[in-house]
C-alpha cells in the first residue's frame, strides 16, 4: 500500500500516517547531505553513523532529533534514509494512541528500516513504555484479551533505527532519551547559511535572485529555512505582480514590508510578546501563563516556537522569576524604555 516516492523512500501508507508534505515542500527538500546545508556538527555525527553502519552492514543506532519546527529534522531523516538506502516509514507521537497501533508499525518494518516519529514527546506514556523493549531487546510483549482469557504474547521486530524528532527534548522521560545513542539538537541558522538555501529555493523555482535580494530574505527569516522558503514564494508571487520577475533588494523590502516583517524577521506574535512585556508588566519578571493569556497564545506554542527565537537574538531572557525584556529587545519595538505602552496598544 505504501508509495515509494522518487528517492525510493517509503512512507507508511495506513492511517497512522501524518500528512504529507505538498509537493513543491518535497520538491524543497535536500535530497542529500551534501545539499543539506549547516548544522555542521549534526550533519558530521551522521554521517559518521551512517557511513560506519553501512560498511558494517547493521542497521544505525537509534537517533533523537531536537529544536524548533521548520529547521530540517524531517529532511534528515529522510537523507539518513537514502544514505542508509532502507525505507523511511513516518508516524507522529500523537498519533500511536495505542501499544497496538505501535506493535503493527513495528511488525510491518523491514530490517534496518527507519521508523520516523515525529513530535516523540507526544507519545502517550503507556505507549512509550512498548516503546522501551523495542528499542533495547527487538520485541514487544502485548496483552490480548482481558480478564480470565488475558495472555501476553511476545512479539519479535526486526532490527530497526528509530530516529525521534522533538521540538522539546525536555519532555522526553530520562528512560527514553537514554535509549538514543545519539541525541543531536538542530540550531537557528546563520544568515550566510539562509543566503544558501534561498538561492538553492530559487534554482529550484527558476527565479532569478541576487545575493543583495538573498540576503534581505535571509535575515528575515528567523533563523529557519522554512520560513525562508515561504517568504520566497511569496516574494517570487510579488515580484512577477510588482516588479520584472526578479529578485532584487528593492524588491524582496517592499515585499516583506508589505507582509508586516521587519528587519529582525519578528513576526506579528514576537512583537505582541515583546510590547507585553515591556508595556503592561513593565519589563518583566513576567510568568509564561500570564504571558500567553495576554498575547492570546498557548503557552506551549510561546515557548516552542517563539521564545528560542527571542532568547537567541538576545532580546528576552529566562529568569527564575519569569520572562525579562533586554534593552536590544525594547529597540527591536522601537521603544527606549518600559511601560511606554499599555494593553490597548499590544495589538497595534
Ligand atoms: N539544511 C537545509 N538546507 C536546505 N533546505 C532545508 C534545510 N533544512 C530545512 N530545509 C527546508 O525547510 C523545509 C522544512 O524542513 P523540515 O520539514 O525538515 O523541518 P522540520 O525540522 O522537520 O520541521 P517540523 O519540526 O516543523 O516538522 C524543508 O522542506 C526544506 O525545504
Ligand atoms: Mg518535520
Amino acid at each position: 500500500m505504501s508509495e515509494p516516492n522518487e528517492k525510493g523512500v517509503n512512507y507508511f501508507a495506513t492511517a497512522l500516517e501524518t500528512p504529507l508534505s505538498s509537493q513543491t515542500e518535497s520538491a524543497l527538500r535536500p535530497p542529500s547531505f551534501e545539499e543539506f546545508v549547516g548544522q555542521k556538527k549534526t550533519v558530521e555525527r551522521l554521517k559518521i553513523m551512517a557511513g560506519a553502519s553501512k560498511k558494517r552492514g547493521e542497521a544505525l543506532n537509534h537517533i533523537l532529533l531536537s529544536g524548533p519546527p521548520g529547521l530540517g529534522k524531517t529532511s534528515l531523516s529522510f537523507i539518513l534514509g537514502a544514505e542508509m538506502e532502507c525505507n523511511v516509514r513516518i508516524t507522529s507521537g500523537p498519533v500511536v494512541e495505542k501499544a497496538g497501533d505501535l506493535a503493527g508499525m513495528l511488525t510491518g518494518l523491514e530490517e534496518g528500516d527507519i521508523l520516523f516519529i515525529d513530535e516523540i514527546h507526544r507519545i502517550p506514556k503507556a505507549v512509550e513504555e512498548y516503546l522501551y523493549s523495542a528499542m533495547e531487546d527487538y520485541r514487544i510483549d502485548i496483552m490480548i484479551d482481558q480478564g480470565p482469557h488475558a495472555r501476553s504474547v511476545r512479539l519479535n521486530i526486526p532490527r530497526f533505527t528509530l530516529v525521534g524528532a522533538t521540538t522539546r527534548s525536555g519532555l522526553l522521560t530520562a528512560p527514553l532519551r537514554s535509549r538514543f545513542t545519539l541525541q543531536t539538537r538542530l540550531d537557528y541558522y546563520s544568515p550566510t547559511d539562509l543566503l544558501s538555501i534561498v538561492k538553492r529555493t530559487c534554482r529550484i523555482l527558476s527565479v532569478d535572485v541576487d545575493d543583495e535580494g538573498g540576503m534581505e530574505i535571509a535575515r528575515r527569516s528567523r533563523g529557519t529555512p522554512r520560513i525562508a522558503n515561504n517568504l520566497v514564494h511569496f516574494i517570487r508571487d510579488f515580484a512577477q505582480e510588482r516588479g520584472d520577475g526578479s529578485i532584487d533588494k528593492p524588491t524582496a523590502q517592499s515585499g516583506l514590508e508589505l507582509l508586516e516583517i521587519d528587519q529582525h524577521g519578528l513576526d506579528e506574535m514576537d512583537k505582541r510578546i515583546l510590547r507585553s512585556i515591556a508595556g503592561p508588566h513593565k519589563g518583566g519578571p513576567v510568568g509564561l501563563n500570564t504571558l500567553a493569556v495576554a498575547v492570546g497564545e498557548e503557552s506551549d506554542t510561546l515557548e516552542e516556537v517563539h521564545e528560542p527565537f527571542l532568547i537567541q537574538c538576545g532580546f528576552l531572557q529566562r529568569t527564575p522569576q519569569g520572562r525579562v525584556i533586554s534593552a536590544k529587545g525594547l529597540e527591536a519595538i522601537g521603544l527606549s524604555h518600559l511601560g511606554e505602552t499599555d494593553q490597548s496598544e499590544l495589538f497595534a
